[in-house]
């Protein structure tokens, strides 16, 4: 589509405001903040989930499934679990009234090209929107079991568990919680009762709702205590400080496409 469309009059959305609009058949929200109106694809790349019943703070829309932001000015992902942009459509204000024009395509991050089509969304849970629209979904597979291979014969050490908890993919990104930045502190302190050695683990979430969070602690616990040397593991959930993509490796990032 190449032409502006009349969405709304520019007195129908509070400022600062949200509105589900219909544009050409296809779901925007449109946005009104600081006098400007903003309009993005009412669809979280996380997980096809809606955006506009999330909340707003300044230019950030915070999915209400799991928490992502997006930037409503131009679309970019700005926090996990999203890692891709939505699109950011064109808005002109006229005569009191509200024009759009679709985009086809999500601009990539600054400075790099379009991003590529979404992959077929993998939920933690809940139905998507996307989910919602296929025809039979594929019954769920159980999870393979969690290995840490022969890393579990070495010498324990600190270094060592980091090593082996890169075994813990989160189940949504398949990328590991090490190289996620999610592992805080490794500690260990002989057992107080018989041998072996007590792990305690500090971890955080990408987000605070996570709902890959027990999943990842059963996991994190299960590689860990196939050390022969580990008689205990605790593992305690960490918000504070808040888990930030800046905290991800190199190759996280690779993994993710984010540059
Ligand atoms: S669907 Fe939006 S963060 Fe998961």
């Amino acid at each position: 589509m190449d032409e502006f469309i009349r969405v709304a009059a520019v007195t129908d959305v509070a400022d600062p405001g949200k509105e589900l609009i219909e544009v050409d058949g296809e779901m925007v929200a449109l946005f009104h903040v600081g006098g400007t109106f903003y309009a993005i694809d009412d669809v979280c790349t996380h997980d096809g989930g809606p955006l506009v019943d999330g909340e707003l703070t300044d230019h950030a829309i915070a999915c209400p499934r799991h928490g992502a932001k997006f930037d409503i000015r131009s679309g970019a992902a700005l926090s996990m679990p999203a890692v891709r942009p939505t699109r950011a459509h064109e808005v002109r204000v006229e005569d009191g009234n509200v024009f759009v024009r679709l985009r086809q395509q999500a601009a990539g991050p600054v400075g790099q090209p379009a991003a590529p089509p979404a992959a077929t969304p993998v939920s933690h849970s809940g139905t998507s929107r996307q989910e919602t629209a296929a025809s039979s979904p594929a019954p769920a597979e159980p999870a393979p079991p969690v290995e840490a291979g022969g890393l579990a014969a070495q010498t324990l050490s600190e270094s060592l568990i980091r090593e082996m908890l890169k075994e813990v993919k989160d189940p949504e990104l398949f990328v590991n919680i090490v190289d996620l930045g999610l592992i805080y502190d490794v500690s260990l302190a002989a057992a107080a009762e018989g041998d072996g050695h007590q792990v305690s683990i500090d971890m955080t979430m990408t987000s605070p709702a996570c709902p890959a969070g027990p999943q990842l602690i059963a996991d994190t616990k299960r590689v860990v205590s196939s050390h022969n040397d580990v008689s205990g593991v605790e593992v305690r959930i960490v918000m504070d400080p808040p888990w930030t993509p800046d905290r991800m490796t190199d190759d996280a990032r690779d993994q993710l496409g984010i540059f």
